[in-house]
């Protein structure tokens, strides 16, 4: 059997409400800026219980814009070590330094006290990123140090579809929150997307005029400099039907979660990262560290001889990329949680279309990498 990492969900009647809807579009011609766009943001805003949602091409220029918002230019801001290279190179991209920070060894988010020590009088915000969809108890740390240095605090929610904790949802717990809507996170915009939400009214104007060459409010006027970010009518409407579909999707996904926490975590060589009670996660990668003498490597070779596909969490961090190493002169030993953490973690198959053949032959294949790579 062959179990991919991921899988977007598409239940039928699903994929006929997109085909209607296309059909809708190639007959109108209106290919931007349509209902279809609206319809999409408006439901994001609704499920997250932000005020506003504002679609972009991608996660990555969601969050350039958002940092642009803030202006960055010149100014420092803190990203974790352990995220997509996406969330440091967006404040390159506008003008600003990212400052790496170490994660907390538990729940693979920032760490509140190295992201304190990292504090200068030149940073002016912290992004968080919601690792795999958890939201780290810390936040509220986080957040109050942001509010006390006057920092500007956002969400990197592209793992956090869906995600709470306290009953507060992913996007709505910082300024401004980003999501990816890639072809491999929780939920798709049909490929390629990212969404804005915050409940700043002039965050929301901002982005709506530079995701469109920075138009304002009268058509072929522009007063700032914008780029081309929209998302497409084909675009939106996927992601107007998967975000309909997002508390199905996050439950599925949170019960094989359940299901792999039940039997790993009676194994010892694994450790589980368990969710905090009442908090939801739609698990955009099911992480299990691997104890000594389970060497990373040699289990992911393992797993993938018996077709079972597996990621990393960020192993090499970012801090370790080549191109940071050259740019920043970043190295071994300067982030060694994350070094020591995102080494040995593996990550599992999980999507909300996942058979109980595939779930059981993934448990099985891992329990079965144990004993053929440690045969004592
Ligand atoms: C944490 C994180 N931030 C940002 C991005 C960038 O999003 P996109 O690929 O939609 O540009 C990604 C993923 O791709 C991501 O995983």
């Amino acid at each position: 059997m062959n179990v991919p990492t991921t899988k977007p969900y598409f239940p039928p009647e699903d994929i006929e409400e997109i085909l209607k809807g296309m059909e809708e579009i190639l007959s109108s011609g209106r290919f931007i800026k349509g209902r279809f766009l609206s319809a999409f943001e408006e439901e994001f805003a609704r499920f997250v219980g932000a005020r506003y949602a504002i679609a972009t091409s991608s996660g990555t220029a969601a969050l350039e814009l958002v940092y642009r918002y803030f202006d960055v230019k010149g100014k420092e801001v803190i990203t974790p070590t352990n995220t997509f290279i996406a969330t440091s190179n967006a404040v390159l991209f506008a003008g600003g330094r990212p400052v790496l920070a170490d994660m907390d060894a538990d729940t693979l988010c920032l760490d509140v006290a190295d992201v304190e020590k990292r504090v200068t009088p030149q940073t002016c915000g912290v992004v968080l990123v919601h690792m795999v969809g958890f939201i780290t108890p810390q936040i509220e740390k986080i957040r109050s140090l942001c509010k006390e240095r006057n920092l500007f605090f956002v969400e990197d929610a592209s793992h956090a579809h869906g995600a709470s904790y306290n009953g507060i949802k992913a996007g709505t717990w910082g300024d401004a929150a980003v999501f990816s809507c890639l072809a491999t996170k929780v939920m798709t915009t049909g490929g390629v997307g990212g969404v804005i939400t915050t409940n700043t009214e002039n965050l929301a104007l901002f982005a709506r005029s530079l995701r469109f060459h920075g138009e304002d409010k009268t058509r072929g006027i522009q007063d700032r400099i914008g780029n081309n970010w929209m998302l497409s009518e084909p675009q939106a409407l996927i992601g107007y039907v998967q975000t309909k579909r997002l508390s199905e999707i996050v439950e599925k996904r949170m019960a094989i979660a359940k299901r792999y926490d039940e039997v790993f975590g009676e194994i010892s060589r694994l450790k589980i990262f368990s969710l905090p009670g009442g908090a939801t996660c739609g698990y955009y990668k099911y992480p299990l560290l691997l104890q000594a003498p389970l060497v990373r490597s040699n289990i992911i070779k393992a797993l993938e001889e018996n077709g079972v596909a597996t990621g990393g969490s960020y192993w090499p961090p970012c801090h370790l990329q080549p191109v940071y190493k050259k740019e920043f002169g970043y190295k071994e030993g300067d982030f060694p949680i994350a070094e020591d953490i995102l080494s040995r973690v593996v990550t599992l198959p999980i999507y909300a279309g996942m058979t109980d053949e595939e779930i059981a032959y993934v448990i099985d294949a891992v329990k079965r990498s144990i004993v053929i790579t440690n045969p004592r």
